[in-house]
């Protein structure tokens, strides 16, 4: 394998020295981009481009084309390819988001999941990883990713995106233990199969909990973290030679930051809605930190984009430790010369805040 050109990324979650703070975007490669646009018209829809690696490495390398700031890449996929792998048929409704064939609404339907072998059941993410890897020659460190098996099992159990989670919460409370079974299913999965990532070719791996914010603070602690710390203790943490850190990033998960720190990752993933110093001086040297820009200051001038980019700086302060990043995905409508004053903004503000 190529030694890596630019590491900073791997650098910082690992505390260790850089030059300027290291930044890339969730969802860099997405429908705010012209030429991804015109990627997804020429394979058809988006589960053709996830599902052909040639595709999801074509995507996956426009925004480091396009932004040569950016200190990662992100492999092109989507979390809900587990559900798929299982057997419930995942489609995407044109604006509409996911949808699931099947639904999952009894302990039977729970028992009847198989647990997916990475390379049989979802050997196009592999292909995409090994594909992607081969194309970056060195580059930037590629990171790979799953969704936590609580966010997972809201898509699996709603049929889909859900304001309320109706369907789930009821089963949670109703019948605690088919709950954990679909949870502890979910975490064997997606154990084998950041595992075959990190085996063909991830450098980093993320866990998306974009859902565990909307529980309480007892549930989140037994239905969502207690999957994701029993998933990080399975996970290969070194390969080739080098470290593969996980981050974890839950939305909307604040307040809970301490506990999760405890979890075993390298570092966590913030939303906008906490204070980067804050959160900084309250998991202390236990892990590195992702984040945090509300995507939407991407609308506003690429003045103002700079003075909150140069704030988060502020606020995080001297030392390495701190990944920029949005506080969640980039979004359709961003004018992506906005996206290019933020990447450049991080850089050339940050280098004060390193020796
Ligand atoms: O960050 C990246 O560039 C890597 C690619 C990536 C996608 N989805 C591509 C995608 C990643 C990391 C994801 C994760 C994902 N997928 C999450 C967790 C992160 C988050 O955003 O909270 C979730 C909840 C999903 C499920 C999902 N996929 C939804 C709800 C939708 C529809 C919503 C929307 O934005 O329209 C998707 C579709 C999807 N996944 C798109 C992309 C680029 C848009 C599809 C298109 O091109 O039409």
């Amino acid at each position: 394998m190529t030694a890596l050109k630019n590491d900073r990324f791997l650098r910082a979650l690992l505390k260790q020295p850089v030059d300027v703070t290291p930044v890339w975007m969730m969802r860099q490669a997405g429908r705010y981009l012209p030429e991804y646009r015109a990627s997804r018209a020429k394979a058809g829809d988006f589960m053709s481009l996830c599902m052909n690696p040639e595709f999801a490495c074509e995507v996956t390398m426009q925004p480091l084309d396009r932004y040569p700031q950016l200190d990662a890449a992100i492999l092109f996929s989507d979390i809900l390819t587990i559900p798929d792998a299982m057997g419930q048929g995942l489609y995407f409704e044109t604006g509409e988001g996911p949808r699931f064939k099947k639904v999952v609404s009894t302990l039977a339907d729970i028992e009847a999941l198989p647990i997916p072998d990475p390379h049989k059941d979802l050997g196009y993410v592999m292909d995409a990883v090994s594909t992607i890897r081969r194309e970056l020659n060195g580059r930037v460190p590629l990171i790979g990713f799953s969704g936590s098996p609580w966010t997972l099992a809201t898509y699996m159990v709603e049929g889909g995106s859900s304001k309320d989670f109706r369907k789930i919460k009821a089963m949670l409370y109703d019948n605690p233990q088919a709950m954990h079974l679909l949870l502890d299913k979910l975490a064997q999965s997606v154990t084998s199969y950041l595992n075959g990532q990190i085996m063909a070719g991830a450098q980093a791996v993320q866990i998306f909990d974009t859902w565990g914010g909307n529980l309480s603070a007892a549930a989140y602690q037994e239905f969502s973290l207690a999957y994701m710390r029993k998933i990080v203790s399975g996970l290969i943490r070194e390969h080739e030679g080098r470290k593969v850190p996980v981050i974890l990033f839950t939305k909307n998960g604040g307040l809970w930051l301490e506990s999760i720190a405890d979890a075993g990752a390298d570092a966590l993933g913030l939303d906008w809605t906490c204070d980067i110093g804050n959160a900084r001086s309250r998991v202390g040297d236990k892990v590195s930190l992702q984040g945090n820009m509300d995507p939407t200051v991407l609308y506003a001038k690429p003045e103002a984009i700079r003075a909150e980019v140069g704030r988060i700086l502020a606020s995080y302060g001297k030392g390495s430790g701190h990944v920029f990043n949005l506080g969640h995905g980039i979004t359709p409508e961003v004018d992506p010369e906005h996206a290019g004053a933020f990447l450049r903004a991080v850089h050339e503000l940050s280098a004060q805040y390193h020796e």
